[in-house]
């Protein structure tokens, strides 16, 4: 018996999932969950999810979904909806993916609440949880990972990591993105949630974001932040994407393996958009896809850095993928010929490749009843360093503590 996953939450971003769901070897069934009708609409009928997708398994509300009786949900709501949705996941007995970050909200205490509760609620309930960072399955990250278990990096001295993404960016820019994810019925009750914090005076700002950046070094180096002093620059008071929110904030954090970070959360930023960063040990470090140690530099290539993918999981992804040619192409088509690199992008997919690893992550760390890179107690971290990062920056730079909830069990 394979496992069964319902994916909850068919927008911009967990539509691009649906089809590697559904082709990982591992998977037998899936369900389709979203609010928004129109959502689901567009796979009910395409003969490349029939084998696995049965039309009774659409759903139209997370509340639903929770009383169906599968493994797994994928949860890829908008941001500020996560933490609440997982821990519910959790309490009905399945294990939950969720994209990032933990959760985003105006508030930096509830953002720590809810790291709290998602980390008990794993502990108390056996179920796995797994964030979709993306950064953590980039090639780089792969890389440094396999260097840190070898001991490559010595004692590690100091790590930069950053995420540029300008509010204003021609690739992919954040005003249309909100929009977006304001124009549906989840998106306007948040509207009308969010007037309650305005009210207060309570804003959020970058590092409520945080996990892009935090995320790759801290994984890294399997440790976390114990402080944290962050500067807030000001976005202009009239642009209503900010509301009065710091455009850019540029955090320093005392780790507790005795390296030191920083972090830069920047929206506002002439600089094309970047999630990346570089890490520095005693013995070697990594810099900009190059290993460099005392003596010399060497470039990697995506090949060396990346792990492998299991070869029954690629072949079933680049099924997938020649189906969805096959599909939009009609009827007459003949599959293309590509080389390998091209093969590969088309595989591996968004977010410098890490889609395919992100699903098999998930999919084989429930198939294999194991602890996922990105569980809760590891996500945690990520998340909590920025919250205390930006409460800082509330109090221009203050270093404040950083709470830690340990390394997950069997780990
Ligand atoms: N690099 C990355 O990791 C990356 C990139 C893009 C987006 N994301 C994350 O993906 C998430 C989704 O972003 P998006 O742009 O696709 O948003 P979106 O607004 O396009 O989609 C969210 C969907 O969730 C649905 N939804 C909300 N509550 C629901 C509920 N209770 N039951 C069923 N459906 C519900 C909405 O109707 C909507 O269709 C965000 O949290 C974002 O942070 C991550």
């Amino acid at each position: 018996m394979g496992i069964s996953i319902g994916m909850v939450g068919l927008g911009a971003f967990g539509k691009t999932f649906v089809s590697y769901y559904k082709a990982h070897p591992l998977v037998s069934r899936i369900g389709l969950c979203d609010r928004e009708p129109e959502r689901i609409a567009q796979f009910v009928n395409d003969p490349f999810y029939a084998d696995k997708f049965k039309e009774g398994d659409a759903y139209g509300s997370l509340d639903e979904i929770l009383k169906a009786d599968f493994d797994a949900l994928v949860v890829i709501t908008q941001p500020w909806l996560h933490a609440e949705q997982c821990v519910r996941a959790l309490e009905h007995g399945k294990h939950v993916y969720s994209a990032v970050p933990i959760v985003s909200l105006p508030c930096a205490d509830e953002i720590l609440d809810w790291c709290d509760k998602l980390v008990n609620t794993s502990r108390r309930t056996g179920k796995k949880y797994m964030l979709g960072e993306t950064s953590i399955f980039h090639p780089e990250t792969m890389y440094c990972r396999r260097q840190a278990r070898a001991g490559a990096f010595g004692s590690y001295v100091f790590a930069e990591g950053q995420y540029y993404h300008d509010v204003d960016s021609p690739g992919c820019n954040l005003r249309d993105v909100q929009r977006h994810r304001l124009a549906s019925t989840a998106g306007r009750e948040w509207v009308e949630l969010k007037k309650s914090y305005d009210a207060r005076g309570i804003r959020g700002g970058p590092m409520h974001y945080p996990t892009h950046s935090t995320g790759g070094p801290l994984n890294v180096m399997q440790t976390y932040a114990l402080k944290a002093s962050c500067i807030g620059q000001a976005a202009p008071p009239d642009d209503a994407f900010f509301s009065g929110e710091f455009g850019n904030e540029t955090g320093f954090f005392k780790l507790a393996n005795g390296a030191t970070m920083r972090i830069n959360e920047y929206r506002r930023i002439g600089f094309y958009g970047e999630e990346t960063f570089n890490l520095y040990g005693t013995e070697g470090s990594f810099r900009h896809d190059h290993w460099v140690d005392k003596r010399t530099g060497k470039h990697l290539t995506l090949d060396e850095m990346r792990d492998p993918l299991p070869r029954e999981v690629y072949d079933a992804f680049l099924e997938a993928v020649r189906a969805r040619q096959r599909a939009a192409a009609g009827p007459g088509y003949q599959d293309k010929d590509f080389s390998p690199e091209e093969n590969d992008r088309q595989v591996f997919g968004g977010h410098r490749g890490s889609h395919a690893f992100l699903v098999h992550e998930f999919v084989s760390a429930v198939a294999a009843d194991r602890q996922p890179i990105t569980n809760a107690w590891e996500a945690a971290r990520y998340m909590a360093c920025g919250a205390v990062a930006h409460k800082s920056a509330l109090r221009d730079g203050e270093w404040l503590p950083v709470p830690d909830w340990g390394a997950a069990p069997g780990a």
